[in-house]
């Protein structure tokens, strides 16, 4: 089954071309980053704005590095939230009228359901049951997955999501935003032993996380510490990733030996640091667990894994309804 798969749900303008939810046909995404860097965040407005100018370019570009004709595909998947509103609605009001004009079943996908299928677009997918670390600019959670449709939430933040505690430590450190990319790089030249920030790992079989008081820690250091140089700067990246990667790698392989499961996966935006992804790794394997790690064009947004997730539920028989609507929070109904 060949599907078009659409994400907008934030400042991605994406389309992906996905055969049987595992081979990537094409996969196109438009980023917005250049719009909002300035702002240091993105602005909803210019946001949806973004992706009205781009949704049918980049609909068109995905169909045509697939190679196939438009007849070929038989469903539409597309990210139904959360997310920005405004932004969800230029996407999933596309592929409505899409699907209408096509006489195509179309089916709306919970973005973070989108995530956690992402590892199946790599060639060894986990086995079910497998522990997820879902780390975002939006969320962080650890998540139980029993099928591609089918998981239970073990723990999320109490506040800051982790991508967002790098990008508000970026904005502080002056690196700009997306801040994600630039602290992981920027550690690399730092020593993360130089600074120690608090980790807060809360109770000990909680799969809950905090990453506020990590932030305004660094928010302190930086005040009691002007002016930064920029070899101080680089140890304050190095500690405060050493401290928000301690915690996001002990609780994911926590979660797995409680689960039992032989398999765990890491994935969203944050998945994609290179510290993460190593000492997940590391810890793992003095444990015998399989880790897996999406490619990094997986990890961040993008329509594959929309399609990926789409296609478990139109495989099912399942289906959207064109006045069915976007929402921004997860509603409780989509967690089994
Ligand atoms: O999954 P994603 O693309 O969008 C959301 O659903 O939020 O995640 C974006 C987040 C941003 O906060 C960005 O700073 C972070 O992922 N990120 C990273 C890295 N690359 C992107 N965080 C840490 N290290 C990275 N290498
Ligand atoms: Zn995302």
């Amino acid at each position: 089954m060949i599907i078009l798969g659409i994400e907008s749900s934030c400042d991605e303008t994406a389309a992906a071309v996905v055969e049987n939810g595992r081979h990537v046909l094409s996969s196109v995404v438009a980023s917005q980053v250049d719009v909002h860097h300035i702002y240091g965040g993105v602005v909803p407005e210019l946001a949806s704005r973004k992706h009205m100018e781009a949704i049918v370019p980049v609909v068109d570009q995905a169909i045509l590095k697939a190679g196939v004709a438009i007849h070929v595909l038989e469903g539409i998947a597309v990210t139904q939230g959360p997310g920005l509103v405004g932004s969800l609605l230029v996407g999933f009001s596309f592929a409505k009228a899409f699907a209408f004009a096509r006489k195509l079943p179309f089916i709306g996908v919970n973005h973070l359901e989108g995530h956690l299928n992402s590892v199946f677009l790599d060639p060894k997918p986990p086995s079910f049951p497998f522990v997820a670390l879902l780390a975002s600019g939006g969320h962080t959670s650890i998540y139980h997955v029993m099928s591609h449709t089918h998981y239970e939430l073990l723990g999320q933040t109490r506040d800051d999501a982790a991508g967002e505690a790098y990008d508000k430590v970026a904005k502080m450190l002056g690196l700009g935003y997306p801040g994600g990319r630039v602290i992981d790089q920027l550690a690399q030249k730092g020593d993360p032993k130089k600074i120690s920030f608090p980790r807060a790992f809360l109770d000990k079989e909680s799969f809950d996380f905090s990453f506020s008081g990590i932030k305004s820690a660094v928010g302190r250091y930086l005040k009691e510490n002007t002016p930064i140089d920029d070899s101080l700067r680089a140890h304050v990246a190095a500690g405060f990733q050493a401290a928000v990667i301690d915690v996001l790698a002990h609780k994911i392989v926590h979660a797995a030996l409680i689960k039992k499961c032989a398999d765990l996966a890491i994935v969203g935006g944050v998945a994609a640091n290179s510290g993460l992804r190593k000492e997940v790794v590391r810890l793992a394997i003095k444990e015998g667990l399989a880790v897996h790690l999406p490619e990094v064009k997986w990890c961040g947004d993008n329509a594959a894994m929309i399609a990926t997730a789409g296609y478990h539920h139109l495989i099912k028989g399942e289906q959207g309804h064109l006045d069915d609507d976007v929402y921004s929070r997860v509603p409780p109904s989509l967690y089994p």
